[in-house]
């Protein structure tokens, strides 16, 4: 499946259970933070697990454009890092395609060495704002000049005597933190991120791993990460965790299919990132976590999700969208299926991921005949309970990825198929998704 190609029409129909068990991709976030910091690294990262999606791979070729040796041997993927401070310039436009992740990352970790680098991506990547990492880039010394309103495709030269700097993000944003811990690795003394809401904490993490200094404190502010500049970045050997936000599919598609039973093995249950699951189970999911333990720093379960007929419509707290914020589309389609209404508040930042994905999904599951009310920053979907729930349209995916998954996995329990007029974005995050929920039992493919 591609993101650049023809359309690829997709339709899935009413399934019998889906059993079986679901190996999911590794996790995209941890993907593209192991090749970056790989890349800054002294020496050789060997990293497996890695997905292997169009967004990461474009970031993979994004950091041998800055001069890192990335090559994949057997399983293993091999990066062999420049040093902190150590990219060079590259000789070409970098293209991100649809990763906002991968762009915003990358400028972060370029911005505060003396180089000029030009960013573009596919038509999604280039409406969405960039001003939120190149305001406090500028911050540390960097300058960008991009189209209006920020958008790419962009230059940014580096700063050659980066400051270090301290900036509180004013949206809750795991990208825009990133990208300023990023930058500060190539600033002497310390850099400080002040976030109100806690985002995932992959790059923390994984900073810490490669040897840098980071400090993480809950104050009144919100919780305070500070950095030490200039650290010599230790080569780390990384198995990357199956991707939670690629389980939420077959997790929620077993839930609405009658007769489901799906094991989802090895999944990241890191609390920044886990919040759909415990939303699920207030709703009523027969949904459990086998074996949990914990991997590479990071808390892994097996997931179990049968079919729940009885689903009810909850409050989602507002203050647990950070933790579930990619999720949100999925939960709109359980939803539609469980009694009663779901309000979901705080997720103004849902209007500006690859598609405004309050829009995309309220338009899509009205035409199949759901009623959503939405505003600015909140939507609630109305349950209509199992068996009732109409499908029969055609859906627009708007080059984004999750948004075609999600109604895909709809027309698994709807009465009438459901189609999606273009799934190429798919292959961004979860290139096996068709074959693996086909194999177990899902019916859903392409279009002749
Ligand atoms: C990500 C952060 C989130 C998320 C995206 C991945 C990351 O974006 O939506 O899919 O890896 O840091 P924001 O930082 O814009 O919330």
């Amino acid at each position: 499946m591609s993101s650049h190609g023809d359309p690829i029409v997709m339709i899935a129909r009413k399934s019998a259970g889906l059993k079986g068990e679901a190996h999911v991709p590794g996790d995209k976030s941890i993907s593209h933070r192991s090749l970056i910091l790989g890349a800054m690294a002294v020496g050789e990262t060997k990293v497996t697990g890695l997905l292997e999606g169009q967004d990461v791979l474009d970031t993979a070729k994004a950091m041998q454009a800055f001069g890192a040796e990335v090559e994949k041997r057997g399983d293993t993927w091999h990066v062999h890092g420049v040093g902190v401070g150590g990219f060079a310039e590259p000789g070409n436009v970098i293209d991100c395609g649809n990763s906002g992740t991968g762009v915003r990352l990358i400028m972060g970790a370029m911005a505060t060495t003396p180089i000029t680098a030009t960013f573009t991506g596919d038509a999604s990547l280039n409406k969405r704002p960039m001003a939120r990492v190149t305001d406090p880039l500028a911050l540390f010394g960097a300058r960008a000049y991009g189209r209006s309103g920020g958008r790419l495709p962009m230059t940014i030269v580096g700063a050659a005597d980066a400051i270090p700097v301290r900036y509180a993000t004013p949206v809750p944003s795991a990208q825009v933190k990133s990208a300023v811990l990023l930058a500060g690795l190539n600033a002497p003394g310390e850099t400080v991120v002040i976030e109100r809401e806690a985002t995932r904490d992959h790059s923390e993490r994984m900073l810490t791993g490669f040897g840098a200094q980071v400090t993480t404190e809950e104050t009144d502010e919100g919780r305070v990460i500070t950095l030490v500049g200039q650290p010599e970045l230790k080569p780390q050997t990384i198995i990357v965790p199956r991707d939670p936000s690629s389980a939420a599919f077959p997790v929620c598609a077993a839930l609405i299919t009658e007769g489901s039973d799906v094991l989802v093995p090895n999944i990241g249950l890191n609390p920044t990132r886990a919040g759909l699951f415990f939303t699920l189970q207030e709703m009523g999911a027969d949904l459990t976590f086998e074996n949990m333990r914990e991997e590479g720093g990071e808390p892994v379960a097996d997931l179990r999700a049968k079919f729940s007929p009885d689903l009810k419509g909850i409050e989602v707290p507002a203050e647990r969208a950070a933790s579930m914020i990619d999720e949100y589309p999925v939960l709109s389609v359980v939803a539609a299926f469980a009694q009663g209404k779901t309000h979901m508040p705080g997720v103004k930042e849902l209007r500006v991921k690859e598609s405004d994905r309050i829009d995309a999904m309220a338009t899509g599951l009205r035409l199949n005949g759901v009623e959503v009310d939405e505003g600015e920053d909140w939507w609630t979907v109305h349950g209509r309970g199992f068996g009732d729930v109409k499908g029969g349209a055609t859906t627009q995916s708007h080059l984004d990825h999750r948004i075609a998954m999600s109604f895909l996995v709809m027309g698994l329990a709807t009465e009438e198929p459901v189609r999606v007029d273009d799934g190429g974005p798919i292959a961004t995050s979860f290139p096996i998704f068709e074959s693996l929920m086909t194999s177990l039992g899902a019916d859903l493919g392409r279009e002749a």
